[in-house]
């Protein structure tokens, strides 16, 4: 029989977005004790024998396991069930009995099962006694513990109502880690990893494209960026000037996203005009205003509740809140206290409808700090929406490479 091959991939914990929480348990419950065999057994704590990462598919956990493997320094045996099953039809429980004795060897190793519903399938009695004895098999590997020492059972599945109970008990998979589908801070991440190497224009705005595109996986937002490259390239190609800056745009992430999202049956991301909040309490300004923002190519969403706009916010991507300075209820300044907590990068731009700008200078000094005031005029408006734009932009960007430079010291 072909022996199995300990291998180390390729993959740094670095290229996984986000997670970080799960990256955080995986290093306690897997690199700790095997690192550190004699501190736990100083403290009487048991490790856990093995840890199951179950969550949808494409969300990262055999490219998890991959790193966990590579960042750990510790011996890595992996085991795709549906091959192991396949290969060695009929003496599978052998491969598993192998498996072990190899790990038992090579210890300190983690042996990792990557979709190991196709190994060890719930036995409900009517399936064919192979799985059984391949379940069976399996348990019996699990639950031999003074040999296990230094051996820790990594496995994933997308379906672990699919998996046979018995692996789920005490002493066995007694750690199970959920892998969600990414939230938008993991979605950012994702972006990113997936991005840095790639030529991608100043006008990319990662964080808005985190935004939209709730629901999407890791694996379905790494397609995305590779296809918006590829349409980078195919431009290039098609135009036989240059071919030194290929570059790629909001417009090629937007439309691959929306390519991948129309084939996964998800509705399409609203376009990439820029969106502004605006916020007053009379219609007559509210439909000027927007008018005026839609002719200038940004899409103005109207609303004269402060209430429902903070909510919007919370909910929704917006470029540029515009505010004014009199609401009922809270009033401008309030508002914009509370826009700056939930969004604080937004860029805002203050109206007023009379001239009592002073007032409105001393009340904003009491809290916001990014902010542009101008009486109320049709006319300049536009100006100080393109420059809140900018500002916002920038002061993301800023955050962006701080965040960057933090993450860089800290390793
Ligand atoms: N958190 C993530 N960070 C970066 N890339 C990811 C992430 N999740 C998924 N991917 C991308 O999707 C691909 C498939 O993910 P994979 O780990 O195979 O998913 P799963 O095993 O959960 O089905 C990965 O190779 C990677 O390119
Ligand atoms: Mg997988």
């Amino acid at each position: 029989m072909r022996s199995v091959t300990v291998q180390i991939p390729d993959v740094k914990w670095a290229d996984v977005g986000g997670l970080a929480s799960v990256k955080e348990k995986l290093q306690e419950a897997v690199i700790w004790p095997l690192k550190h065999a004699a501190l736990f057994k100083e403290a009487d704590v048991n490790p856990p024998r093995g840890i199951l990462l179950t969550g949808p598919p494409g969300t990262g956990k055999t490219l998890l396991a991959k790193a966990l493997a590579n960042e750990s320094n510790v011996n890595f045996i992996s085991i795709k069930g549906p091959s192991l099953v396949s290969k060695y039809v009929g003496e599978s429980e052998k491969a598993i009995r192998n498996i072990f004795t190899q790990a038992r060897q090579a210890a300190p190793c983690i042996i990792f099962f990557d979709e190991i519903d196709a190994i060890a399938p719930r036995r409900d009695g009517t399936d064919s006694n192979f799985s059984d004895r391949l379940v069976a098999q399996l348990l019996t590997e699990m639950d031999g513990v003074d040999d296990l020492k230094g051996v820790l059972i990594l496995a994933a599945t997308n379906r672990p109502e699919a998996i046979d109970k018995a692996l789920l008990r005490s002493g066995r998979f007694d750690e199970i880690i959920d892998i969600p589908n990414p939230d938008v801070d993991s979605r950012l991440s994702i972006l990113k990893v997936h991005t840095q190497n790639k030529p991608v224009a100043e006008n990319v705005d990662l964080a808005k494209l985190a935004i939209l595109t709730e629901g999407m996986s890791g694996a379905e937002l790494e397609a995305a960026c590779r296809q918006a490259a590829m349409m980078a390239v195919r431009r290039m190609v098609g135009n036989s000037e240059s071919e030194s800056d290929c570059s790629v745009t909001q417009h090629d992430l937007m439309r691959a996203i929306n390519e991948c999202r129309t084939m996964t049956g998800k509705e399409p991301i609203a376009d990439s005009r820029p969106k502004v909040l605006v916020v007053d309490d009379e219609k007559d300004i509210l439909s000027l205003v927007c008018k005026v923002l839609t002719r200038n190519g940004y899409e103005g969403v109207p609303t004269d509740d402060p209430q429902e706009a903070i909510e919007r916010i919370r909910n929704e991507y917006f470029d540029v809140a515009v505010l004014d300075i009199h609401l009922p209820g809270t009033d401008g300044v309030e508002l914009l206290k509370d826009i700056k907590v939930v969004q604080p990068h937004l860029g805002v731009v203050m109206v007023t409808a009379d001239a009592d700008v002073q007032f409105a200078v001393d009340s904003l000094k009491a809290g916001a700090n990014d902010y542009i005031l101008k009486p109320f005029d049709l006319n300049t408006l536009m100006t100080s929406v393109q420059d809140a734009f900018k500002m916002a932009r920038k002061s993301k960007k800023g955050d962006e490479v701080e965040a960057e430079g933090l993450a860089e010291a800290g390793k």
